[in-house]
């Protein structure tokens, strides 16, 4: 926090160098002296998938409220900000903004008034997004949405640091700026994949790790640190790279599109704030580019020295649970007590309704928040065609004290051939002031 603090600090000194330079400075667009002519039905349709890919809905839409009318409150270490109204009401929502001023906000963070717009809006994965999807994006929103008057709220950060010039030195350092270019060695299919993952559905927001001022820290497969898994809001993403431990080189292709398509597969269910992803956005994504995506991501190497031995099932934990085991070793007694009604003494869940344990990403990646996090409070429930999931996993926030939860935790990730690290107490009672479990129950979104 204090890193981050004097890091953004920084920005802002050296930033001010820099103010005569951005005040002159409005990025240029090739929609710039182009007037949006009266859309087809074709190209609103098409903005809506477009919309769909960007998972617009999720942040811009509060729980209760009106599709894309804004105020979801979203933390940042220096304070809230609140997402704003981009429905195409003139006067509250983005009605005035020209089609330049609505490629301006998606690819290069700027407001149609000149301000900064905080990178917690993806701006940085848009940026990669082509003329064509901004085009038909627009049509969809000044078409096909439906006008709210309802006033932004003001982000809460602290002056200085809510000067937003500094943001347009952030944007040069961090950002590339620059539309999805394919890549020749690789085929069409792989080419869409990349597209849709660095592009609209900014997979790496959650999934790569950030560095000191909250940029990611790598935006496509040149690096490989790109989708190598990333802590954010009390939720660990984990690889979405070839590792096999803490990634998907256990996972097939069709795996991988399976659990985007139906939120579930032989591997997991889809929880956390994945939920928001898969509820809005990923369901609604054509077979064929869910398949593009599967492609893309299986041809991402995985980080030997990083992922460690590879994980292999253990059956002696099953046969413990059974015997005496159980009523000796305190974390496997929660577990006989609590959890394997569910995920079963073999550690490996009910078909595709309740997930594994055992060799899951949860309980082997060295970051056990995710796995604390859904024990304590659940999961946002998931709805795959309108229709919510019966299995949830319970919150036990009231059932189990700090110790009893790290205790089982620290069992689970160390049965059926698990190697997760322990879970100390503290980790528990840390993520149980953190979080709260009100904000668990998001439901799916309706775009129209
Ligand atoms: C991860 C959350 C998130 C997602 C996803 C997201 N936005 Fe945003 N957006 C924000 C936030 C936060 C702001 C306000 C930033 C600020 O105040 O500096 C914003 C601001 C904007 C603005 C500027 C609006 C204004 O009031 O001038 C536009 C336009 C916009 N978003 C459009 C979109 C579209 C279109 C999509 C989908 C392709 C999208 N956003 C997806 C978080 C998000
Ligand atoms: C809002 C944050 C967020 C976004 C955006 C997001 N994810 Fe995730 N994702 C998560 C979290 C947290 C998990 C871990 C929980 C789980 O397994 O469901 C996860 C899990 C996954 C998994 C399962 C990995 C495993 O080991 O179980 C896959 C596959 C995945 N995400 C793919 C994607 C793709 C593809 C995108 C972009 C289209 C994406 N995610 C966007 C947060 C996110
Ligand atoms: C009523 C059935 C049920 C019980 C009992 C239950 N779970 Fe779950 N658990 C689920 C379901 C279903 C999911 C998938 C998320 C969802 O859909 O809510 C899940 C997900 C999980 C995950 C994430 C798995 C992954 O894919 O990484 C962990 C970790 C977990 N449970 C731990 C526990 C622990 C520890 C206990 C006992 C204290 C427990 N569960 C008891 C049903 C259950």
């Amino acid at each position: 926090m204090k890193k981050l603090f004097l890091t953004v600090l920084g920005v802002v000194v050296v930033g001010a160098a820099g103010t005569a330079w951005i005040a002159t400075h409005t990025p240029s667009s090739p929609f710039d002296n182009v007037t949006a002519s009266a859309p087809s039905e074709d190209l609103i349709a098409r903005g809506e998938y477009v919309a769909r890919l960007g998972d617009c809905v999720a942040c811009h839409t509060t729980p209760d409220g009106k599709a894309f009318a804004g105020g979801l409150e979203m933390g940042t270490p220096l304070g809230s900000i609140f997402t704003t109204n981009i429905t195409p009401d003139p006067e509250t929502g983005i009605g005035n903004y020209s089609l330049a001023d609505f490629d301006r906000a998606l690819r290069h963070g700027v407001a149609a008034d000149g301000h900064r717009l905080y990178p917690a809006m993806p701006y940085p994965s848009y940026d990669k997004m082509t003329d064509g999807d901004i085009e038909a994006l627009y049509a969809y929103f000044m078409e096909g949405v439906e006008p709210v008057s309802q006033a932004n709220k003001p982000t809460e950060i602290e002056e200085p640091l809510n000067m937003r010039w500094p943001l347009a030195l952030w944007n040069v350092v961090f950002t590339e700026g620059e539309v999805y270019q394919a890549k020749a060695s690789e085929d069409g299919m792989w080419n869409r994949g990349a597209y849709l993952v660095q592009g609209p559905g900014h997979c790496g927001s959650c999934h790569t790790p950030r560095g000191p001022a909250m940029n990611e820290v790598a935006l496509d497969e040149s690096s490989p640190e790109y989708l190598s898994g990333a802590l954010l809001d009390g939720w660990y993403a984990p690889s979405l790279r070839n590792d096999p431990n803490i990634g998907l080189g256990r996972w097939s292709e069709e795996d991988v599109y399976a659990y985007l398509k139906n939120g579930r597969n032989e591997h997991g269910v889809v929880f956390g704030s994945m939920v928001e992803a898969f509820n809005n956005s990923t369901q609604f994504m054509s077979d064929d580019d869910l398949m593009s995506i599967a492609h893309y991501l299986k041809s991402l190497p995985a980080d030997p020295d990083y992922d460690g031995p590879v994980w292999a099932y253990d059956e002696a934990t099953a046969d413990d649970l059974s015997r005496d085991v159980a009523d000796k070793v305190p974390g496997a007694r929660t577990y006989a007590a609590n959890c394997a009604f569910c995920h079963g003494r073999d550690g490996l869940g009910q078909n595709e309704w309740i997930p594994p344990l055992a060799g899951v990403s949860s309980m082997l990646a060295p970051e056990a928040e995710s796995a604390i996090n859904v024990t304590l409070n659940g999961s946002p429930r998931v709805i795959a065609n309108g229709v919510p999931d019966s299995y949830r996993m319970p919150p036990y926030r009231e059932h189990l004290s700090d110790a009893q939860m790290a205790e089982v935790l620290t069992y689970a990730r160390s049965a059926w051939g698990n190697h997760g690290d322990a879970v100390s107490e503290e980790e528990v009672a840390a993520l149980r002031s953190h979080t709260d479990p009100a904000s668990i129950d998001v439901i799916i979104l309706q775009m129209r």
